[in-house]
């Protein structure tokens, strides 16, 4: 029999199993599984210039930050069966001077992934997971969410007319992120516990009802993930950055991005692989403190921060991480919510604009720069995987100083006047005299 396209395989024994076998881990070891493709087979026919020549289609899919990447991403879909809202085609910018100056490293990109059509990153995973989901013929899709992959999936399963069922923790979700699950029509389940115990239940559901998984240890949601490193290295004209920086929470990103990278480095397109940093929020970091003692073990915590989006404390991708670290030379880097929040005011008031999680990409770059791991001639990426208004609660109380254990040091107040003309002109600042 020739050899497939694209199947799945564990990661650990090395199992391998049909591609649309409804399974997410291996059925020997229990190990996570990865979507493989024959890449022997795909070198023949992509390259560099056939990602470029598709930034000027007119098909939806080759409109899509993540479907331009086809071949790399679910080569055996039909064209049109591919559920797409145009997700990915997010800016990459230069570092505004008045970050620079935060960070203190001038030579830094952010990829701002909060850019996508529902506001985050897991845009590009949905669109290959529903994708998978309808191809499978499934008729409902479930997921546990800090509340922007319930977002996310709520959308493409109504775009596809298929049952949403979005399990989030009770009074842990941001409000942008809520307001977008209600509205997309899905089914919204608040559990009277952590993301971690959700993520528990959503797995049992869909072993035993007819529903299909769509949280990242499906690994057709890591497929398209991967497209953020894509489409990042096509903006630089394929130029490898020393460092790219990512927030870790359930560790799908970042377990995408080692992904990606090899598969490049084994078509020939890269030449060498840039290092990863996983940043983590400190009462939030398995995955920081089980890197920090060289992955001889890994421990669950209970987790705490402020950034609601990572508040995880058993992530589903650890392997997949560790080995995305293994395979880039990477860190891992551990910041508090002080950090995380101040980082988050100045990517903002640089007018850019992020949700707390995102930022702790760049808290992570000011401490690497601070270490001296970041050296100054280093070319930085950090990923902002979330919009500002996912979280517009923590803004709010952020400027109001009304949040407990936090310096507001870069606030900006709001200030009441009277409704009167001086009152106002007051505030207007006038040029410099010469
Ligand atoms: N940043 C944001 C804004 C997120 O929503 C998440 C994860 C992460 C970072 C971490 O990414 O899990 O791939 O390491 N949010 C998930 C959710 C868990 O349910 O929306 P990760």
């Amino acid at each position: 029999m020739n050899q497939p396209l694209s199947w799945l395989e564990c990661i650990s024994c090395g199992e391998k199993y049909f591609k649309d076998a409804r399974i997410y881990n291996c059925a020997q070891c229990g190990d996570l599984l990865d979507v493989k493709h024959d890449l022997e087979t795909l070198k023949e026919t992509v390259t560099l210039e056939l990602f470029d020549k598709r930034l000027g289609g007119y098909e939806p899919w080759e409109r899509s930050g993540v479907w331009r990447y086809k071949e790399l991403v679910g080569p055996s879909f039909r064209h049109d069966e591919l559920v797409t809202r145009g997700e990915g085609n997010t800016m990459l910018y230069p570092s505004p001077n008045w970050l620079a100056q935060y960070t203190g490293h001038a030579n830094l990109e952010l990829k701002h992934e909060g850019e996508n059509p529902t506001g985050s990153f897991k845009d590009r995973g949905m669109t290959t997971g529903i994708t998978q989901a309808k191809h499978l013929g499934a008729h409902a899709v479930i997921c546990a969410s800090t509340g922007n992959t319930s977002a996310s999936m709520a959308s493409y399963a109504r775009l596809t007319g298929l049952q949403g069922v979005v399990a989030f923790p009770a009074g842990k979700v941001a409000l942008g992120k809520i307001a977008q699950a209600i509205a997309y029509g899905a089914t919204c389940l608040e559990i009277c516990g952590d993301f971690d115990e959700a993520q528990h239940i959503v797995l049992e559901a869909s072993q035993k009802l007819p529903v299909y998984l769509l949280n990242s240890v499906n690994p057709y949601r890591l497929e398209g993930q991967k497209t953020i490193m894509f489409e990042m290295l096509q903006q630089r004209r394929w130029r490898i950055p020393e460092w790219v920086v990512v927030p870790g929470g359930n560790l799908g990103n970042s377990s995408s991005f080692g992904k990606a990278l090899m598969e490049l480095h084994t078509l020939g397109l890269i030449s060498r692989l840039p290092r990863i940093a996983i940043v983590q929020a400190e009462g939030a970091n398995p995955f920081f403190r089980s890197w920090e003692n060289g992955f001889k073990d890994f421990e669950t915590v209970q987790a705490e921060t402020l950034a609601t989006a990572i508040r995880i404390g058993n992530p589903t991708n650890f392997s997949k991480a560790k080995r995305t670290i293994e395979w880039t030379n990477g860190i891992s880097v551990c910041v508090t919510d002080q950090d995380i929040l101040d980082a988050k005011a100045c990517i903002d008031a640089a007018g850019i604009g992020c949700e707390p999680a995102s930022a702790a990409s760049v808290a992570g770059v000011k401490q690497m720069v601070e270490n001296g791991i970041i050296k100054p001639h280093d070319e930085v990426v950090a990923v902002l995987t979330g919009h500002l208004l996912k979280d517009p609660g923590v803004v709010i109380d952020y400027h109001a100083n009304e949040l407990d254990t936090i310096a507001p040091n870069f606030i900006n107040e709001i200030h009441r006047i009277d409704a009167d003309f001086d009152a106002l002109a007051a505030w207007v600042s006038q040029p410099e005299v010469q």
